[in-house]
């Protein structure tokens, strides 16, 4: 029987510390990477887990990384120092899509694409929403990692997928039909179908089909509009991670999300003015609102 490897969990965001629990809870060994050696105890509904942090990869490690896009780069960069990243799975989750992801990414590096919503709160975590996951390689592998049962019970459903760049796409347009609409309407999920106008949601979601089909994927906008909304009734109660970030006045991933709609349109001489409107409007709240 082939030993299992301990899991290095990266990322205290909500959906990091969900994970941490949620494999604690099925008795793997799972350490967070933090920027220094401590313990942290995340609350999670009526228990309290502790954890040991970790600067770095100590061990042959399966990593579970649920940042920010703009944290990818960095968080590889230094990946790539340590000579066990080598002997090391990666598991990676974040919203959108990077301009260079294929230098970025290796064959033998994984993608995990989610529709769980989740928010901390201080050292609480809340699985405000209950949505499903996907799993696939960036190598398009056939056959479900050794891991993957593990990753399963501790979030379920999950699915294998050996075409995750799909579910990608699907991701991107989910977020790019809730996300920015939260905090233009400083509002939860399940709030949005009242207050968008169907009529402006159809051309965000046909400038992604757009794009896609520049990109040689042929996705079908009604189709977006409908996971879009499946989502926002999984997970109405929660708060999406960009009205999140900035209500806490943090980076946002619109660059990666509605602003990489815009700029890989322009790319492909195209553009995407229902997305750039989005990204604009957003610009302005943060630049007109009272510094904190
Ligand atoms: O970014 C988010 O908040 C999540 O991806 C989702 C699924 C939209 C739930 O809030």
């Amino acid at each position: 029987m082939t030993k299992q490897l301990p899991w290095l969990v990266v990322g205290q965001g909500a959906l990091g510390s969900l994970m941490a629990v949620q494999l604690a809870r099925q008795n793997q060994s799972v350490q967070l990477k933090l920027r220094q050696s401590q313990r942290v105890t995340i609350a999670y509904e009526q228990s309290s887990h502790s954890f040991t942090g970790t600067i770095g990869i100590n061990c042959p490690s399966l990593i579970f990384a649920a940042v920010k896009a703009y944290q990818v780069a960095p968080l590889l960069d230094e990946f790539r120092q340590q000579p066990l990243f080598d002997q090391s799975q990666l598991i990676l989750s974040y919203n959108g899509m990077l301009s260079n992801e294929a230098e970025q990414l290796r064959p033998q590096d994984w993608h995990w694409v989610t529709t769980h919503g989740a928010y901390r709160d201080g050292n609480q975590v809340v699985h405000g929403g209950h949505g499903e996951s996907w799993l696939g390689g960036m190598a398009g592998q056939t056959t479900p990692p050794a891991f993957f049962s593990q990753l399963e019970q501790a979030l379920p459903p999950l699915h294998f997928s050996s075409d995750i760049n799909l579910r990608r796409w699907y991701k991107l347009a989910v977020n790019c039909l809730i996300n920015p609409y939260t905090v233009i309407h400083q509002c939860r999920n399940g709030e949005l179908p009242e207050r968008v106008a169907p009529a402006e949601w159809r051309q965000v979601a046909d400038e992604i089909v757009q794009l896609a089909a520049a990109r040689g994927r042929q996705l079908d906008a009604e189709d977006l509009l409908a996971q879009a909304r499946r989502v926002i009734a999984q997970t109405a109660a929660n708060r999406s991670s960009m009205l999140q970030d900035y209500r806490l006045q943090r980076p946002l991933e619109l660059d990666y999300l509605n602003g990489f709609v815009v700029t890989a349109s322009a790319a492909e001489g195209m553009v995407a003015p229902a997305n750039q409107l989005l990204c604009e409007r957003i610009k302005a709240m943060q630049a007109t609102r009272d510094p904190q």
